[in-house]
C-alpha cells in the first residue's frame, strides 16, 4: 500500500542551542512531538522559518539525537539550504515536517556494526544509543575526510567508536571500508563459507549511512562476509512525503522513493 501523502505534521520549532562541531553545526530544537515519535534513521524536511523564500524548498535533515523534548540536528553547510540552516542561532525558528521515512529496523538481537561516512554519521549516534539500550553489542566505525569533520565522532557517547580520516589528521588513516572485514570477523561474521557461527550466536548486522561509494563498498564487504546490512541512502528531495517522485532510486524491485519507502534499504536491494 502507498504511504499517505501527509504522514506527519508541520511544526514551528525554536532553536535553543547552536554551536559549531568542527566543520558542522549542531542545532537543538524544541520539537516535542517529533522527539516523542522519531525512530533512529528517520528524517525531517527542514527550512528556516520566517525568512525569505530563498531557498524555496525545505531540505532533508535526519534526527541526530533526542534529549527529552529536544531534537538535535547536525548540519554540514554545502549549499544554499544547509548554509541557511547552519546560520541559525538561539531564538531563530525552524519549520519542521516530520518525522519522515522508515528508519532502521533495530529489532534483531545480535551484535551491531554501525558504519558512517562524513555527515552520514549524523543519524548514527541516536541509532547506536538505541541499539545499546536494547542490549545489543555495538561498535562504530566512522570515516571522515579530515579532522574538521572527524571531531563529530566525539558526539557519540557510551559506545565503542573508531575514527578514520583520509589524511590521518585524527584517528587512524584510511578508508572506512578497509577495517570492515576484520571488525565483522571479530564480531562473529566471517567470509562466506567459513561459518563464523559455530557457537550458534548471531553474526554482526551492519547499519550504514554515508556517500554512495562508501555504501557500495559496505555492500560488497557485507556480501562477502554474509552479514546482513541496512543502508541509509541520500537523494535530492523536493516534497519528502512520496508525492513528487523526485527522489527515486533504482532497486532490485524497480524504482523506489527514498523519502517514503526509505531512506533505509537492505543492502542487496540497491542497484548500484
Ligand atoms: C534522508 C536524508 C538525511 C539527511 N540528513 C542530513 C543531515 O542530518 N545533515 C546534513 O547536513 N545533511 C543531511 N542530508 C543532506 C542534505 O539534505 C543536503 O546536503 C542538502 O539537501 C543540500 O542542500 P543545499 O541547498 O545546502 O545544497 P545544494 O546547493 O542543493 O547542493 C550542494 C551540493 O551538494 C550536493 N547534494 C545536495 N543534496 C545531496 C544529497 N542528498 N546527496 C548527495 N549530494 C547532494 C549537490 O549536488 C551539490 O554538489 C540528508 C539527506 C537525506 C536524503
Ligand atoms: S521527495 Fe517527493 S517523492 Fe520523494
Amino acid at each position: 500500500m502507498d504511504a499517505p501523502l501527509i504522514p506527519a505534521n508541520l511544526y514551528d520549532c525554536p532553536v535553543v542551542e547552536s554551536r559549531p562541531v568542527g566543520a558542522y553545526r549542531l542545532l537543538s530544537l524544541v520539537a516535542r512531538e517529533v522527539a516523542s515519535l522519531a525512530r533512529p534513521g528517520q528524517f525531517m524536511m527542514v527550512r528556516a522559518a520566517g525568512q525569505s523564500l530563498d531557498p524555496l524548498l525545505p531540505r532533508p535533515i535526519c534526527v541526530h539525537e533526542i534529549d527529552s523534548d529536544l531534537v538535535k540536528v547536525l548540519i554540514e553547510p554545502v549549499g544554499r539550504g544547509t548554509v541557511s540552516l547552519a546560520d541559525l542561532r538561539v531564538g531563530d525558528r525552524l519549520s519542521v515536517l516530520g518525522p519522515l521515512g522508515n528508519g532502521f529496523d533495530i529489532t534483531a538481537s545480535g551484535p551491531a556494526l554501525v558504519v558512517g561516512g562524513g555527515i552520514g554519521a549524523a543519524p548514527l549516534a541516536f541509532l547506536a544509543r538505541a541499539l545499546a539500550e536494547r542490549g545489543r553489542e555495538v561498535r562504530c566505525l566512522l570515516g571522515f575526510r579530515t579532522r574538521g569533520q572527524a571531531v563529530a565522532g566525539k558526539l557519540f557517547r557510551d559506545v565503542e567508536v573508531d575514527i578514520f580520516t583520509e589524511d590521518g589528521s585524527m584517528g587512524k588513516q584510511g578508508l572506512i571500508s578497509e577495517p570492515l572485514p576484520g571488525c565483522l570477523a571479530e564480531m562473529g561474521s566471517g567470509p562466506r563459507g567459513e561459518g563464523a557461527d559455530s557457537s550458534g550466536q548471531e553474526g554482526a548486522e551492519i547499519f550504514a549511512c554515508g556517500p554512495d561509494p562508501m555504501l557500495a563498498a559496505v555492500t560488497r564487504v557485507a556480501r562477502d562476509c554474509g552479514a546482513p546490512a541496512q543502508l541509509s541512502v541520500a537523494a535530492h528531495m523536493a516534497c519528502g512525503v512520496g508525492a513528487c517522485q523526485g527522489c527515486v532510486i533504482n532497486t532490485t524491485s524497480g524504482y523506489r522513493r527514498v523519502c517514503s519507502e526509505g531512506p533505509v534499504f537492505a543492502a542487496g536491494e540497491i542497484a548500484w
